[in-house]
């Protein structure tokens, strides 16, 4: 028994010795192998009296499974410094990727968006929406453009292949969501509703064919010119800064009456267009359900891009949209 015991830490250090599977096999068959010690003793059994055959034979399987553990055990091993190896030669640097992946954040014409949102949120507006594709009513009609008014060749519309012609569009602007406000809710109304807008413009340094306006409805008693002046001036001191004044000029808008164009002054005291305003015209109202005799209101509408590339003091506007992460992570 005692040297069986040897046997088995023969086998041990001959498995720890092989350094690779060729090495291991040929350990392996010098101990298990036909011609191994263990082969011979097995041959050797019949030999015993036959009282003891059946406890060596045993003692011979017990060491073989030994063994064999031994050699399982060690192969497992060789082959995990393989693998190992295997891996760091085809280990790749990827931390010029992770770099790229890293955490990205709202685009600035979101942000801007949200910005805006909060200032009239804050100044008491709630926040609506409307759909981006209109049929004639809510684009035009509702709005007091009828279809043979000049005024609808100043939107520059995209028609949709559907209904009759010029029946429904991607919308020129967001009033439409006047519209669809008044239609649905009583008075008092204080509303903003920010949104995508469309035209046939082709993209240039200050013109996008998509582009995104925000527009604001008031409706209620007693409301004049003063309140609509006074609204857009503290909005745009609580977008700016106190430093950035607003001027009013007289426009024509056919769903307001009086109707202006409001600016903002430029660090260098020109002045920069943002939108339209005015009263909200009482054909309007009607089109709405509105009393024009109970209720009066203001409407105003302006480009966020616009807006977003004087702030930025961006020199092309295409730059919000063509997504170069070099200029968007800038922001
Ligand atoms: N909808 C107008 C435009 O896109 C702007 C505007 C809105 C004018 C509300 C008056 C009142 O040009």
């Amino acid at each position: 028994m005692s040297d069986y015991q040897k046997l088995v830490e023969k086998a041990r250090s001959a498995a720890a010795l092989a350094q690779n599977t060729e090495e291991l096999s040929g350990a392996r068959t010098d101990f298990l192998g036909k011609k191994s010690v263990l082969s011979e003793a097995k041959k050797q059994l019949g030999l015993l009296p036959e009282g003891e055959r059946a406890a060596a034979g045993r003692d011979l399987n017990e060491i073989r499974k030994l063994i064999e553990e031994t050699f399982t055990d060690r192969e497992t091993a060789i082959q995990d410094e393989i693998w190992g190896l295997q891996f760091e030669a085809e280990r790749l640097d990827i931390s010029e990727r992770l770099e790229s992946l890293r955490r990205g954040h709202l685009h600035l014409i979101t942000q801007a968006r949200d910005h805006l949102e909060d200032v009239f949120v804050g100044m008491g507006f709630t926040v609506a929406e409307g759909p981006e594709v209109e049929t004639a009513w809510y684009n035009f009609e509702a709005l007091n453009i009828p279809d043979w008014h000049p005024a609808r060749g100043n939107f520059d519309t995209i028609f949709v292949d559907l209904g009759d012609p010029e029946e429904v569009m991607l919308r020129s602007h967001t009033s439409p969501v006047q519209v669809r406000t008044m239609e649905k809710h009583e008075p008092p109304i204080y509303i903003v509703a920010p949104g995508r807008t469309f035209r046939t413009d082709s993209a240039d340094a200050t013109h996008l064919p998509a582009f995104n306006q925000i527009e604001g409805l008031v409706v209620d008693n007693g409301i004049t010119m003063g309140d609509l002046a006074g609204t857009i001036d503290s909005f745009v001191q609580a977008f700016f800064g106190s430093e950035v004044k607003s001027r009013l000029r007289p426009s024509y808008f056919p769903f307001t009456e009086p109707s202006a164009e409001f600016d903002i002054s430029r660090p260098d005291g020109s002045w920069l267009e943002l939108g339209g305003c005015g009263m909200v015209h009482p054909n309007v109202l009607l089109n709405c359900g509105i009393d024009p005799e109970e209720w009066q209101g203001f409407a105003f509408g302006f480009g966020i891009d616009r807006l977003v590339a004087m702030r930025y003091g961006l020199d092309d506007i295409r730059e919000l949209v063509i997504n170069d992460a070099r200029f968007l992570r800038q922001f």
